[in-house]
């Protein structure tokens, strides 16, 4: 077992969203405020579902902040969404600042039954208070009642929630976020029939081609039965009041916003300033057919990127499209074109460049309705991903079925959509990652969102023509730098372990054990002081973490630990306690643990204040250690 290096997973996104460690799934409470994006997501700490959170400025670099909600006496915190309750309609507001206002699911531990329960934050999203009447919503038995997206409706004068509940959404009204009532439903019948319908959004959005009119886009989440196999995200155009929504297309018209096999639980920003004017989505780049099966070792789970929606007016009918934001392109780095040229049956064009993240764009005319036209990202371990457009079948694939671990259990890895050329032409862009995969047809019309695992994840891109002749009007490729700071192995001294998973994240050295776990440095110290920074990562039901000393590295010694739980410091000698004192230790809060030993007499200090001194008799020096027993704890700034 080894310390794991920042970042040594070799799947670790560039660009895309992870957390550093543990599982994440869907995006939740997705808020803008004053130059702040906040980005709210499933995180799951040792089934301990809480919500995790990032900021960022640009929507490409994230900060990661601690969890803002963790799980309590009542369950586990499951999505939902956040607003900004600007005019205080709420009451929860104590300072000068709105205050922010949560809505999620309670999945209950007594029944697992589903409630909403609201939380709130009065300093801009740094700390969060869940409201004394939780849960504001009940299920009156409901199976599945969940993931409320909440938004302000302007015409209505009312807040409006939107839940998803097994084969339909319900809408309820609210005046002040905190007593809701129902007001209306849609579905059951609509759409694609299969699968349970989760993480509805709803939102209203102008017509490109008719700056009048606009209409509601209602997205859902299902759970099973996507085009691509597994779950995936279907969309409804038409009209809404607040308590009805109406379909404008037939019941059985299925829309579906991707057509790959990783783009799930979108939902889209509150709060966007009205002069920005844009609609901006993030999903879950994953599948719950497979989630657990992923091969990525510190982290489970990755996002999509942001992406800008709009709607577009086809032969069809209002459709919705897709496009990354342009903020994007601030991680281009070096660029290289491909030549405008003729290709006919059999010939290729490839870039020199080889990046491990790669933005490519390209449109083609086709001189007549055969063949296809295929890109190639040629990974330098020798496998390839190939996404294509087939002229006479009129649809856009990707097949990953040789681009390194794939064939997921149930699912197969070559998937479609249906797309038409726009006068005669076709029109890619390509987002490459380290283990994601972007398409997006005609203009963001057509969307395919793929998990890929080569072995290595250097690509170029090469344009094939498969028995077609093809024009290529354009052609380039940049290489994406990551959106990840440098960062410096933090606490390098210690390097031998003793159980639990080591790994530097960005603040700093993460121990992680189910048991209890340890960390030592090299050399064997007898009187001594030390100073250290420990915060605890993850809400769990027994928690502890500490410094570890005078042992052997396997097991013995004596260890200082901070005990959340039964909140007090205690000192151990192996299993057996010395000493306890009461302390109330809070989450999401960093100690400074300093320990001065002298002639076999130990001073505990906590924040600078000195706490208690006991006598360790049969003390003779040893190796100096971390330590966590039965979760996450970061370690920082250490004093020798
Ligand atoms: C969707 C979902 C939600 C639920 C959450 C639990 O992926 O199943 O319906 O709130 O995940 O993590």
């Amino acid at each position: 077992m080894k310390r794991k290096p920042y970042f040594q997973d070799p799947y670790r996104p560039l660009f895309h969203y992870t957390a550093q460690s543990h599982v994440i799934n869907d995006p939740n409470g997705l808020l803008y405020y004053d130059g702040e994006y906040h980005l709210m997501h499933q995180y799951n700490i040792h089934n301990h579902i809480h919500w995790g959170h990032a900021v960022s400025r640009d929507l490409i670099h994230w900060e990661h902040l601690p969890p803002a909600l963790e799980p309590d006496t009542i369950g586990q915190i499951w999505s939902g969404s956040a607003v900004i309750d600007w005019n205080n309609t709420s009451g929860l507001q104590t300072g000068k600042e709105p205050v922010f206002v949560a809505l999620f699911t309670y999945n209950e531990h007594v029944d697992s039954q589903q409630s909403q329960g609201l939380a709130y934050s009065n300093d801009r999203g740094r700390t969060w208070r869940k409201y004394w009447g939780n849960p504001v919503l009940t299920s009156g038995g409901k199976k599945d009642f969940r993931d409320p997206k909440v938004f302000w409706l302007e015409s209505g004068a009312c807040w409006v929630m939107v839940l998803a509940c097994f084969d339909h959404v319900e809408f309820y009204q609210s005046e002040n976020l905190l007593t809701w009532r129902y007001s209306g439903e849609f579905g059951g019948g609509e759409g694609s029939p299969a699968g349970v319908w989760e993480c509805p959004d709803l939102f209203c959005l102008p017509v490109a081609e008719k700056p009048d009119e606009s209409r509601w886009v209602l997205a859902v989440s299902v759970n099973d039965g996507a085009p691509a196999g597994g779950t995936g995200m279907q969309y409804f155009i038409g009209r809404f009041d607040g308590s009805r929504f109406e379909n404008e297309n037939s019941p059985e018209t299925a829309l579906w916003l991707d057509y790959g096999q990783d783009f799930y639980a979108g939902v889209t920003w509150n709060g966007l300033p009205g002069a920005d004017g844009r609609r901006l989505m993030i999903a879950w780049a994953d599948n719950w057919r497979y989630r657990d099966a992923l091969p990525t070792q510190l982290f489970k789970g990755q996002f999509s990127t942001v992406r800008e929606l709009s709607l577009r007016q086809t032969p069809e009918g209002v459709r919705l499209c897709q496009r990354p934001v342009r903020e994007l392109s601030a991680l281009e780095d070096q660029r290289e074109k491909m030549e405008p040229c003729r290709l006919s049956a059999g010939q290729c064009r490839k870039t020199a460049l080889y990046a491990g993240a790669l933005s490519f764009r390209c449109r083609l005319r086709p001189e007549d309705r055969k063949g296809r036209a295929e890109l190639r990202f040629v990974y330098s371990g020798g496998e390839w991903l190939s996404i294509g457009y087939d002229f006479a079948g009129e649809r856009l694939y990707v097949d990953r079925t040789h681009a390194g671990i794939n064939g997921f259990p149930g699912v197969t890895g070559i998937h479609t959509a249906p797309m038409k050329l726009e006068k005669g032409e076709l029109e890619l862009q390509v987002l490459a990652d380290t283990s994601q995969i972007e398409v997006f047809g005609g203009r963001g019309a057509a969307v395919l969102t793929d998990l890929v695992f080569p072995s290595s994840p250097d690509c170029r891109v090469e344009l094939h023509s498969e028995d077609a002749d093809l024009l290529l009007l354009e052609g380039e490729a940049a290489s994406l730098r990551t959106a990840w700071p440098e960062k410096r192995a933090c606490l390098p001294q210690f390097t031998q372990l003793l159980d639990g998973s080591w790994a530097d994240v960005l603040e700093g050295l993460e121990g992680d054990c189910g048991g209890l776990g340890g960390i030592f440095t090299e050399e064997i110290v007898e009187d001594f002081s030390f100073s250290v920074n420990v915060t605890l990562k993850a809400y769990r039901e027994r928690q502890c973490a500490g410094v570890w000393f005078g042992g052997d590295g396997q097991g013995g010694g004596f260890r200082v630990m901070l005990d959340w739980n039964q909140k007090q410091i205690s000192v151990y000698q192996r299993k057996h306690r010395l000493k306890a004192q009461r302390f109330s230790l809070n989450l999401n809060r960093k100690y400074r643990l300093s320990l001065a030993v002298r002639e076999k007499r130990l001073t505990v200090f906590l924040d600078e204040v000195e706490l208690f001194v006991i006598s360790l008799e049969d003390y003779r020096g040893g190796l100096l250690g971390l330590c966590v027993e039965n979760t996450a704890a970061v370690f920082q700034e250490a004093s020798f």
